[in-house]
């Protein structure tokens, strides 16, 4: 695990940002992972910019996004995929038939997730997967349990995770179930950048970084990971230091 400290989350999103700019500049077929939250949005922010000023090309870069919500409908204004045309697709090249998420509303939820990561493994799987961690250490809609996950599945969210992210949501709106990749599918990408930031992440960050690898904090898995890059502003980091 390479734990980089920076002071501020501007700087993390240009360091992080690099990396993804260099993956598509040496490979522009590049299939990347993707995540939402605040956490990537600085970080979105500058590979647009990056893109204005002529230097990046989209337009054969896959993206899969690592979860989506259930029972909300795919144009909602609190839909991933609705999130990510915003903060990202809209202001690019890329093309909409490379962009996939998974569907939180198909009838056969089972069929629609062993096929998101069969398309995963065909193309040869994710060369360069973006993470943000929850205030309990998930990552994706991967909550504490007893076992890491696999594949990609329906989840139950957490009260911690309805609780944190409710904020966007009209009072009961929050939906109750995600499709989210598994801690396997996450695994296998071949680089993986994390990006935490703000106080509130200080208990899971330590968790992650220094505590034992349990699926009780599922992004200790990280540390197994060979190229896994953690991205922690002071805040973050506080009980690192
Ligand atoms: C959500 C997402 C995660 C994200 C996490 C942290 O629940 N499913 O992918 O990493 O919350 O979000 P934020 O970056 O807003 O703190």
């Amino acid at each position: 695990m390479d734990v980089r400290i920076l002071d501020t989350a501007d700087q993390i999103a240009v360091a992080a940002g690099e990396l993804f700019v260099r993956q598509i500049k040496t490979n522009p077929q590049t299939i990347l992972g993707l995540a939402t939250g605040a956490s990537p949005v600085k970080m979105y922010q500058y590979l647009i910019s990056q893109y204005r000023n002529g230097y990046l090309d989209f337009s054969k870069v896959k993206t899969y996004n690592l979860d989506e919500y259930c029972d909300l409908p795919r144009d909602d204004k609190n839909s991933y995929y609705t999130f990510m045309h915003e903060n990202l697709f809209n202001h690019i090249n890329i093309k909409e038939e490379n962009v996939h998420l998974p569907n939180g509303n198909a009838p056969d939820m089972a069929a629609e997730c062993a096929s998101y990561d069969k398309m995963i493994a065909d193309i040869g799987g994710v060369d360069i997967q973006l993470l943000g961690i929850g205030t309990n250490g998930h990552i994706g809609f991967n909550e504490p349990a007893d076992t890491f996950t696999e594949g990609t599945y329906k989840v139950k969210l957490t009260d911690s995770t309805i609780k944190s992210n409710s904020i966007y949501f009209d009072e009961g709106a929050m939906p109750r179930f995600a499709v989210t990749m598994g801690v396997g599918t996450i695994m296998t990408a071949k680089k993986i950048v994390l990006i935490a930031t703000g106080e509130s992440k200080q208990n899971a960050v330590y968790a992650m970084v220094r505590g034992e690898v349990t699926p009780h904090c599922p992004a200790s898995i990280l540390q197994q990971h060979p190229d896994a890059v953690i991205f922690a502003d002071r805040a973050a980091a506080a009980k690192l230091l």
